[in-house]
């Protein structure tokens, strides 16, 4: 089984971290979508997608790279890191996945810390970014594996 994670991160490395723990679990290629242009899949078995979440929606530029691949007929996994921890970040990129004929076999989310006044007054996303400090936690890490580990398993 060959396996490439493709990912966007580029805020605090919240779903770097991540990425690299499944790759890390798996035994598989692993490229930031900023630093390469070239992208074959043909070899791989299994392609997972993640990036952070900004203003509501995973990176443009993963969406973008997503359109001009061939996807036809592979496994996929989409994953993302968040100040909510929500995996519903997840469904746009999936639906565009699945439209362009991937086979979805996963989606995992969990929270990334942010600081709200870098980007907003709002007082709801303080709230929030005080409860996503420290994320992600080991505990994080340990449900990614998990995740990965029972991905992989049923391929
Ligand atoms: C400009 C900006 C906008 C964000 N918007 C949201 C958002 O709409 N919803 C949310 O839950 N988190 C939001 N966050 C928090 C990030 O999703 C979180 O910090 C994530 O882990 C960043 O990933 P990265 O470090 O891999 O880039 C935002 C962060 C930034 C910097």
């Amino acid at each position: 089984m060959k396996a490439l994670i493709l990912y966007y991160s580029n805020y605090k490395h919240n779903t770097e971290k991540l990425a690299k723990v499944f790759a890390r679990k798996i035994n598989c290629d692993l490229i930031n979508i900023e630093s390469t242009k070239d992208i074959n899949l043909e070899n791989y078995d299994l392609i997972g997608f993640g990036s952070g979440v900004y203003k509501e929606s995973m990176a443009p530029k993963l969406f973008k790279l997503v359109d001009r691949l061939n996807l036809k007929g592979k496994n996929v996994f989409v994953f993302s890191t968040s100040g909510v921890g929500m995996k519903f970040y997840n469904n746009k990129l999936l639906k565009l996945l699945k439209e362009k004929g991937a086979i979805i076999k996963g989606s995992f989310a969990c929270k990334g810390s942010f600081i709200a006044k870098e980007f907003s007054d709002n007082k709801i996303f303080d709230f929030l970014g005080k409860l996503s400090q420290g994320h992600p936690n080991e505990k994080d890490f340990k449900k990614a594996e998990e995740f990965i580990t029972k991905l992989v398993k049923l391929l």
